[in-house]
């Protein structure tokens, strides 16, 4: 079963994104022969200078492999050092209806808040739908946001092979040069609070960053927003922010023991916070350190991502010959 996934590189990843995405990502690898991609095509929405889009590729890459993405188990690969991708996307884009794009939503959210909205983010979904069908992938993982983009996706394979594929069995997916996807929607993480209690997010600059100094981590951690309560007094976990990432980090009967501690009174904040701290340096210092050691390394990393492409090429070639074939391009 091929699992296929690709992540937009967006800066440096945070305990919001570890809890939220990456992490679930990671696990699924042992689950089926995976393709996981830096979308780098995808990040031009966004980025919009040479040096920032090759350091986004480069961390996302360091990213990833420091926090366990394992190439011996699946295949990690930058989205445009495949180019067939875009020459698919260009086939699919004829079997794409304006009306369904419209309704897209990455597009139809930009144009809805006044953005300027350009082909590249009209085409979005076209390119998604590239991706995951180049190749021939079964399982897409992907968070609720993107389930659209896959069901567009199993729709233009549908459409494509009802087009040019003359055995092509609708019922059971059979006898077309694509193989239709199924999405797999992850697991809803509670939203993870940045430092000042609102969603944790880049854009709120709110962050814990996982491969910050050490120093830079120990004062996102000691800035957590909490109530003037004090030390003596009795506290409630539930309404504070330190506690909501103690959750995350903390296993259920440290987590127990921890609420008492809130409810008993004679702890500070400052110690709760120093448990964090320390529970964070617990659960990644492991990937820190790796990806320290991979930032002296970058020829290894380079060299997993050339053989991760050339895998993804050889792949993706095979089914492009064949869409080629169908549509009459071959
Ligand atoms: P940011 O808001 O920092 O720009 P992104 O939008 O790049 O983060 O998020 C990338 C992934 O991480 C998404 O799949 C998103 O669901 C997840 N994620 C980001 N922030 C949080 C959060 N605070 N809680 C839970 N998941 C999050
Ligand atoms: N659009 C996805 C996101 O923003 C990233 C992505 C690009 C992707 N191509 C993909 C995800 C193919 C799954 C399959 O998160």
């Amino acid at each position: 079963m091929r699992i296929l996934s690709g992540l937009k590189p967006t800066g440096r990843p945070h305990v919001g994104n570890y809890f939220g995405a990456l992490r679930q990502w990671i696990d699924l690898q042992s689950q089926g022969d995976g393709f996981y991609f830096i979308a780098d095509l995808h990040a031009l929405d966004g980025v919009r200078d040479r040096e920032t889009m090759r350091s986004y590729t480069q961390n996302a890459a360091l990213d990833y492999l420091a926090l366990g993405l394992d190439p011996e188990h699946c295949t990690l690969f930058v989205q445009s050092d495949v180019p067939e991708v875009s020459e698919l996307m260009w086939i699919m884009g004829h079997v794409a209806p304006m009306g369904l794009l419209n309704r897209a939503h990455a597009y139809k959210d930009a144009q809805a808040k006044g953005k300027e909205v350009d082909f590249g983010l009209f085409a979005y979904p076209v390119l998604m739908a590239a991706d995951i069908l180049l190749y021939h992938s079964d399982t897409v993982p992907v968070g609720k946001d993107q389930k659209q983009h896959v069901e567009i996706t199993r729709d233009l394979a549908v459409k494509f092979n009802q087009t040019y594929c003359p055995d092509f069995d609708p019922d059971t997916g059979e006898g077309g040069a694509l193989r239709l996807p199924n999405a797999l929607i992850m697991e809803e993480t509670a939203v993870v609070p940045g430092t000042d209690g609102r969603k944790m997010s880049k854009s709120y600059g709110n962050t814990i960053e996982l491969f910050a100094t050490d120093k830079q981590v120990k004062k996102q951690i000691m800035r957590v927003v909490t109530d003037s309560t004090p030390v003596e007094d009795p506290k409630d976990p539930d309404s504070d922010n330190v506690y909501a990432l103690l959750k995350l980090f903390c296993e259920a009967d440290e987590l127990e023991a921890v609420a008492g501690r809130y409810r008993s009174g004679g702890t500070g904040y400052g110690d709760f916070k120093k448990l964090l701290l320390e529970r964070f340096h617990d659960r990644f210092d492991a990937a820190r350190a790796k990806r320290a050691e991979l930032e002296h390394n970058l020829d290894y990393v380079n060299e997993v991502l050339a053989k991760g492409a050339a895998r993804a090429r050889e792949v993706g070639r095979e089914v492009l010959d064949g869409v080629q074939h169908a549509c009459g391009l071959r």
